[in-house]
């Protein structure tokens, strides 16, 4: 069968998969493991937060994929004792298969191919490595009708979420200002949680801002200088946006949040101007 997925090598040589339906590549700058760590696993904080909680630490992992992120954030936490679980969408399953089929040239598994095979087969998992105790679950469908659905409330608050969509303007139902309003409705108030992920478009960063979140300059990889961080409580953001990048956004001609899954470029409404204008983060 012919398969939507390619495996491509980039400039410094790592491996990482295209996807030529969406015509995008996971992880096009400086390849899997190096864009995990980078984007994911140091801003979030995973190693300390999981070793600094009591209880189960739990991470949303938005957009599956080839599963390179998460492989990456276990294979960080490995040799931790806590109990960490990990809730994972997507809409298909194809691009973890096609992954673990070509797991030596992508190398990010890491002694974590089992783990990710049982998930191709099983929706949820648990087991023990070492002093990490791992439930791992996966939801299939389209994220945002998910989301939006009652049982929503009850799935396992995040401490940390992943948030790796292709970009908006290819995916743009994953970018939306209700479905970032309604994953800030759906966080524990009580449980601080920091959601990462690789865009740093002004569009974006307003999404984020009007949907409650405090949003930061997530970690950098090669080819930009910055990605974004987001939190439920403003202290988790070390570098939070000032009131210069507001000016920017005032005047950027991309800033308005998408109401509906349709891409389109337009500057700040009035509204939306006013809202940002009464952030906490800006006062
Ligand atoms: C950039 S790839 C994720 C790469 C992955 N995080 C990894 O580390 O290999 C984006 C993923 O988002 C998924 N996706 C896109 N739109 C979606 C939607 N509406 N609902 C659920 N998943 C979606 C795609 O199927 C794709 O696997």
């Amino acid at each position: 069968m012919h398969s939507d997925y390619q495996l491509v090598r980039l400039a410094n040589g790592a491996f990482s998969i295209r996807d030529r339906a969406a015509g995008e590549t996971f992880h096009p700058v400086i390849g899997p493991r190096a864009e995990a760590e980078a984007l994911y696993v140091r801003p979030l904080r995973i190693r300390e937060r999981l070793q600094s909680e009591s209880g189960e630490f739990v991470i949303w992992d938005v957009g599956l994929g080839g599963a390179a992120n998460i492989a990456t954030v276990l294979r960080s936490v490995q040799d931790l004792p806590g109990r960490l679980r990990v809730v994972s969408f997507d809409r298909t399953l194809e691009g973890l298969r096609f992954a673990l089929n070509h797991a030596h040239d992508l190398e990010y598994f890491a002694g974590w191919e089992d783990v990710c095979s049982a998930l191709l087969e099983h929706r949820a998992i648990s087991l023990a490595r070492s002093a990490l105790k791992l439930d791992w679950d996966r939801h299939l469908g389209d994220f945002p009708v998910l989301l939006g659905r009652p049982e929503a409330a009850a799935w396992p608050k995040p401490h940390g979420i992943l948030f790796d969509a292709f970009s908006p303007a290819r995916n743009p139902d994953m970018w939306t200002a209700p479905l970032f309003a309604r994953l800030h409705e759906i966080l524990d108030p009580r449980r601080p949680c920091m959601l990462a992920t690789y865009s740093r478009s002004t569009m974006l960063r307003v999404t984020l801002l009007l949907a409650g979140f405090h949003v930061g300059i997530g970690g950098a990889t090669g080819e930009k200088e910055e990605t974004t961080i987001a939190a439920n409580t403003g202290d988790l953001i070390e570098h939070p946006l000032d009131r210069r990048w507001l000016g920017r956004a005032r005047r950027s001609r991309s800033a308005e949040p998408l109401r509906t899954p349709h891409y389109r470029q337009a500057p700040l409404s009035t509204e939306s101007w006013d809202r940002l204008l009464t952030h906490p983060q800006f006062r």
